[in-house]
């Protein structure tokens, strides 16, 4: 066993890194098995029964034989209970105090022994032996929580537990974090533990980098969300439900959760997608924004060797007239893969290349990774032990691990000193001449063989200074870390937006920033998934993210290529990327063909950025995600909750992208309503399904009736685009201006532009709404599709 690990080992990571690879393995298997005892035996305990109830503003609290609940309702119809003394606090996921309790919700004796808090948006029911019950205001259950177990074990540690949930038979699951098989979670378990796939991931892996306890489930009764806040490693078991299943009777969806410690306490919130996603970023916080650049095309590469390959390759982009936004840097620019160094012989004048670009309209974007080398004469290393920055086993010694550089050690971000020293260093990537940051290995990724590919799980954390180890601190490590490098950057930078990036995240992550896929696989599998992430990852509050487009490995055909690049140019996050031994992913290489069709999408993608800009705004001041499902606007259409395969991208549009090899045509299905083609012009109505042409030119992409569409004009300003109102029917639009780079905050809202168009004597007009009347624009109205002027 032993013999054929080594081997193995020597084999994927070389000789000298296989060996320290190796020896990392035995000493994580060493210092779990000496931090960490074996649970002994357990005692399982269930509620038991209501024994008496105080209320308190919001709802109150239940006393069972053997636990206690506190249920609440607050203002905005957001719910929350807790059993066992778990309040909201504290918590990684919440955005800043809790919201507060609604004053009018009533707690009052229900049927059978239960009690239930009734308020104007929901009403929850707890019962005699404590289940929890989430109904809509006319009594339609949403949800049904049964009592959980918990197992205790008897010379105490964490207690584990299960909880079981009924939802309606017809019930479709989404969420959990980015999962590839999505966005639809179809039957099956996923893990809650932040996990690097090992190189590359299609549509069967999981769990992936970011996972987290979001359950997001929409039914003919309602949509809600529910959120069990605890940042231990858990499971959660899905299965959907059966219409007249047993003898014409319903068998209900099940979501099983089985925690591995760690508090019991849930949030619910309900209502329409729309309103379940601002309740949700309400309560974890407004998606950071993101600088207009960062909405531009973007590229990258792991081995761009040096200053002169980014050199050829920006030219490469100027010389055909593709716009480039910004350009990232990988682990290769680094001095011997220590982070925040710079390889001085491939990159002699980093912030000269910096500025020089950066005059020709594009960014540099730097990746930082957790891990610091651990090396005395490393500056980063003396200065972190000088602090105490390290990660450490129970026994007080640093824990170390193998990542890019060899042996290195991990900042513990929960601690907020730690945070503050990290976030020093980001003045020497400013010094360098970045303008943004991409964190990745923040699972964190410690390089073994065999098992989990992270710390031991004894290892210490601070976790704000409460104290615990690395089973409760792990899935929040990313997000500890984005947190570090947001406020750095607002701290360095207080005039700009920053942008980060992160792999690795929990909920909450919007706040700091995006993500992006990770290591997708090249193939057309690995399109699909990319997809799913992307609106998996909306639909649980983090809507800026995207994938490697053409695929992290390998080299994908020229069709996968175009293909992959017509769909992430409509993706927040739009930047190509690939592995140090894939294949180029410049769009000039793959023949003149797919250059002319990636220009055209390029170019397109710039016309849309005042589009995307409002976009940004609009996640950040509604918690909207840019990228929607077909079923954003009607979840009770049943055949839209099955539609994976297309997407709306904001109000205005929808995208249907060719995810399968020889496509020249694909089934679009609609949502009520008129769509145009964005080319042709042609009109089709939904609901329903159309057969659209799609050349390898171009997707489908269609757009709404009605819509009006900030785009960028030919002399660089914004204007209108109306696609003509159904007759008899209006449309409109929102068009929110972007201070460019400059930040605003929560305190400054931007200023929102709202247009309406209608049919007014056979001609389209556009009018900008202002509280209760209506103004001609002041910007260039241009009307699309025959509509008239
Ligand atoms: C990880 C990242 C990938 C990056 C590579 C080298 O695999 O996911 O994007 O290129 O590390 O830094």
């Amino acid at each position: 066993m032993v013999a054929r690990e080594l081997v193995r080992s020597m084999r994927v990571f070389g000789a000298v890194q296989g060996l320290r690879v190796m020896r990392s393995a035995w000493r994580r298997r060493r210092t779990d098995a000496r931090d960490l005892p074996p649970r002994g035996p357990e005692r399982a305990r269930v509620p038991g029964t209501v024994t008496g109830v105080e209320p308190q503003p919001g709802g109150g609290t239940v006393r069972f034989t053997r636990a206690v609940l506190q249920v609440r309702v607050t203002a905005g119809g957001t719910v929350f209970w807790g059993w066992d003394g778990a309040g909201p606090e504290p918590s990684y996921a919440l955005g800043g105090a809790p919201p507060a309790p609604d004053p009018r919700a009533v707690l009052e004796p229900d049927k059978d022994g239960g009690w239930r808090i009734v308020a104007k948006r929901v009403t929850v029911a707890v019962s005699r032996t404590g289940g929890v019950e989430v109904l809509t205001p006319g009594g339609v259950v949403l949800r049904r929580d049964l009592p959980p177990r918990w197992w205790e074990p008897a010379g105490g540690g964490p207690v584990r537990w299960i909880q079981r949930t009924e939802v309606a038979a017809d019930a479709r699951f989404f969420g959990l974090g980015g999962r590839s098989a999505g966005p639809r979670l179809r039957d099956g378990t996923y893990r809650l533990w932040n996990t690097d796939p090992r190189g590359r991931f299609g549509p069967g892996d999981d769990p992936l980098y970011i996972t987290m306890p979001v359950q997001l489930v929409v039914a003919d009764a309602g949509t809600h969300l529910a959120f069990l806040d605890n940042t231990w490693e858990g499971a959660v078991a899905l299965r959907e439900g059966e219409e007249g299943a047993g003898s014409g009777h319903d068998r209900p969806g099940t979501i099983e959760v089985r925690m591995a410690g760690g508090p019991l306490r849930c949030w619910v919130v309900v209502g329409t997608p729309a309103r379940v996603l601002r309740g949700w970023t309400a309560l974890t916080g407004a998606p950071a924004l993101p600088p207009s650049w960062a909405l531009g095309p973007q590229h990258a590469r792991w081995g761009f060797g040096s200053a002169q390959e980014v050199r050829r390759v920006v030219a490469g982009y100027r010389e055909r007239g593709l716009p480039l936004a910004a350009l990232h840097l990988d682990i290769d620019h680094y001095d011997g893969h220590r982070v925040f160094t710079v390889d001085r012989v491939r990159f002699p004048d980093l912030p000269g290349l910096a500025e020089e670009l950066r005059d020709g309209g594009v960014r540099l974007v730097s990746i930082v990774d957790p891990a610091v080398k651990a090396e005395p004469g490393n500056a980063v290393y003396d200065s972190g032990v000088r602090v105490g920055a390290f990660v450490r086993d129970g026994r007080g010694r640093e824990v170390r691990g193998v990542v890019w550089p060899g042996e290195c050690v991990f900042p513990d971000y929960t601690d907020p000193g730690v945070r503050e020293w990290w976030g020093g260093w980001y003045e020497e990537r400013l010094a360098q001449g970045f303008s943004g940051v991409w964190h990745d290995m923040n699972e964190p990724v410690s390089f073994v063989p065999f098992g989990d590919m992270t710390l031991p799980r004894s290892s210490r954390h601070s976790l704000e200074g409460r104290g615990g180890d690395h089973r409760e601190a792990h899935n929040v490590y990313g997000l500890a870390m984005a947190r570090a490098g947001y406020e750095a950057l607002r701290r360095l930078l207080p005039d700009e937006r920053p942008f980060l990036f992160s792999r690795s995240g929990w909920a909450g992550m919007q706040r700091y920033g995006g993500t992006w896929s990770g290591d997708v696989a090249t193939g057309w599998p690995g399109l699909r998934a990319s997809l799913s992430l992307v609106l998996g990852l909306g639909l649980c509050g983090v809507p800026y993210s995207g994938p490697d487009v053409g695929g992290f490995d390998g080299n994908p055909s020229p069709e996968l290529y175009l293909r992959w690049f017509q769909l992430g140019a409509y993706l927040p996050l739009f930047r190509t990327h690939a592995a140090v031994d894939a294949g180029r992913r410049e769009p000039w290489e793959f023949g003149p063909q797919v250059l002319g069709h990636a220009k055209a999408v390029l170019l397109e993608r710039e016309r849309l950025r005042p589009y995307f800009v409002t976009l940004a705004h609009l996640a950040r001041l509604t918690g909207a995600p840019y990228v929607r499902p077909l079923w954003w606007g009607a979840p009770g259409d049943r055949a839209l909750r099955d539609c994976e395969d297309a997407f709306l991208l904001g109000d205005a549009y929808l995208v249907a992208p060719v995810m399968e090899a020889g496509a020249d045509r694909r089934a679009v299905r609609l949502p009520r309503g008129r769509w145009y083609d964005t080319v042709s012009g042609e009109a089709h109505e939904g609901p329903g399904q159309v057969l659209l042409h799609a050349p390898l030119s171009r997707i489908p992409v269609l757009v709404r009736a009605g819509a009006v569409v900030p785009v960028r004009g030919a002399d660089g300003g914004t204007e209108l685009e109306v696609w003509p109102p159904v007759p008899g029917r209006t449309g409109g639009g929102f068009v929110v201006e972007d201070g460019g780079g400059r930040r605003e905050g929560g305190s400054v809202r931007p200023r929102v532009e709202r247009y309406a168009s209608k049919w007014v004597g056979g001609r389209v007009v556009v009018e900008r709404v202002v509280g209760g009347g209506a103004v001609p624009p002041e910007r260039p109205v241009r009307v699309r599709a025959g509509g008239g002027s």
